[in-house]
């Protein structure tokens, strides 16, 4: 028998697919402590988590027939690669599960930032009609900054032209021959945070991409422009945000995602300007199935 631990939920489709293999036993228990997932590792063969549990050196030590590690979702920083590499421990993620929900989900952060939806929402919610507080600024004639130009950056440019936006990225993998074969310039990160009216993150958290955006980085965008970020929380020095926008250099931010999550202590909640929700990129039915099934 294949033993697999699923340690976070997981859609029922791949429940499915699991229940249906021959040779094949299966236990999902999200939500373990910390001991109780020392333990129930310690007899499998494969572990499927997606970002809650935090398969670190300690819990590829404790699973010692572990073979393999299957991420449902995109993100694989909350798995410890080197340690998993060094047990010939294979880790493998769904890269384009949650593609398309995580683009829809960037555009709908980017249009809440520029039109403050949340915070007009709350306020005709608390009985006030206060149109001229609401003024907004539209994505037409303005530039993004794609940072990441990967299968989620591009897929959020191929969107915002849609809306007329001109589109710039960063990407050192990227050739400017391949940007500019679906539209976008591509440019040195300070090129791109100069011109851009609206930034947007795309790239993995690594130790190259730690508080990519810092104070110096929001010295060098644009005035009054807006930043997203529906990546991972480690791209943003949050404190240097919040300074960001509480002096008005910049205009407003849309969170998706957090250094720490939930966001205890964290200066952007609650600041005005920024619009922030609970990590819910990959949070659609059709993401949930897909990465379920991948
Ligand atoms: C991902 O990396 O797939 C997304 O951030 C969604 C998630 O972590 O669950």
């Amino acid at each position: 028998m294949f033993e697999i631990l699923i340690s976070d939920p997981l859609g029922q489709e791949g429940l499915d697919l699991l229940a249906a293999a021959p040779d094949v036993h299966f236990a999902m228990r999200p939500g373990l402590d910390r001991p109780a997932l020392l333990e129930a590792v310690a007899g499998v063969d494969a572990l499927i988590v997606r970002s809650a549990t935090r398969a670190d050196a300690d819990v590829i030590a404790a699973a010692r027939r572990l073979k393999v590690i299957g991420r449902a979702g995109i993100g694989v920083d909350n798995i410890d690669r080197v340690a998993a590499d060094a047990r010939g421990i294979v880790v493998v993620n769904a890269p384009s599960a949650n593609a398309t929900a995580t683009a829809e989900h960037t555009l709908a952060m980017m249009l809440a930032a520029c039109r403050q939806i949340p915070a007009a929402h709350a306020s005709v919610a608390a009985g006030e009609w206060r149109r001229a507080d609401f003024v907004g600024v539209e994505l037409a004639n303005k530039t993004l900054g794609v940072i990441g130009f990967g299968r989620i950056g591009r897929m959020v440019a191929e969107r915002a032209r849609a809306f007329g936006m001109r589109i710039v990225a960063f990407d050192p993998y990227v050739s400017a021959e391949a940007g500019a074969a679906v539209g976008a310039t591509m440019m040195d990160l300070a090129g791109l945070l100069a011109a851009a009216d609206v930034v947007t993150l795309h790239t993995i958290a690594s130790p190259e991409t730690h508080h990519l955006i810092d104070d110096a980085a929001i010295a060098g965008m644009k005035h009054g422009a807006i930043l997203v970020n529906c990546a991972r929380g480690t791209l943003v020095d949050a404190d240097a945000l919040s300074r960001g926008i509480a002096s008005g250099a910049l205009r407003a931010a849309g969170v998706d995602v957090y250094e720490v999550e939930p966001p205890v202590g964290n200066p952007l909640v609650g600041l005005p300007g920024v619009v922030h929700v609970p990590h819910l990129g990959a949070s659609t039915s059709e993401a949930q199935e897909n990465v379920a099934l991948q």
